[in-house]
């Protein structure tokens, strides 16, 4: 799996690393309409902050709407996590991680919301190891906004949201923030865990 490859030097000698096609053009397109028949049955939830969910009042950290995915809701959510099953093997087999859970929500950004700099692992759970999110946008551009940005110790490095896109660091090692969207942005997030 060359695409693992890649991403898992980057991860280890700057890390972050990313992978152009985690997934195929169908599987975005696929997500992408699952996520919209989400968001119109209504089943997106504005997302929360750790447990303490009046923090995120009036959208003042992230303003993001959430859905969980799982095997049993849709194909398409379980084709999407037997690839991260199988991100998660090759890990384990070529870097012994220890790997053995995950949880991934799909994500849709309003135009006019963003998340503020932040480290993706809480204080009481300390079972996320990687984060990893596949953006699901079609032909975005870096007017529509929306960049996701790494701040690492010694550089910044911005990510645009383009459909397919994956890209993964270390939970508890890299802030990074999603800048002002200018239209709708969708995308998949997620952690692999170690409990
Ligand atoms: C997150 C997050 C980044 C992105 O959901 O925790 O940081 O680019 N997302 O969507
Ligand atoms: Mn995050």
């Amino acid at each position: 799996m060359p695409h693992s490859s890649q991403a898992i030097d980057g991860v280890t000698e700057q890390q972050f690393g990313s992978i152009a096609g985690f997934i195929d053009s169908t599987l975005v397109a696929d997500l992408r309409n699952r996520l919209l028949e989400c968001h119109e049955q209504g089943l997106m939830k504005p997302a929360g902050i750790g447990k303490d969910s009046s923090y995120n009042q009036n959208h003042k950290v992230r303003g993001d709407e959430i859905f969980w995915l799982d095997k049993e809701n849709h194909p398409v959510e379980k084709a999407f996590l037997e690839r991260v099953e199988s991100l998660i093997s090759y890990l384990n087999q070529t870097c012994y991680t220890g790997l053995n859970g995950y949880e991934f929500h799909f994500a849709r950004y309003k135009p006019g919301s963003f998340y503020r700099r932040h480290l993706d692992r809480f204080k009481t759970d300390s079972g996320r190891v990687f984060s990893l999110i596949c953006y699901l946008n079609e032909n975005w551009t870096p007017e529509d906004g929306g960049q996701l940005i790494l701040h690492l110790p010694d550089q910044q490095v911005t990510v645009v949201p383009v459909g397919g896109q994956a890209v993964f660091f270390k939970s508890n090692e890299v802030e990074h923030e999603v800048v002002e969207a200018h239209r709708e942005r969708l995308s998949i997030a997620g952690w692999l865990k170690r409990n």
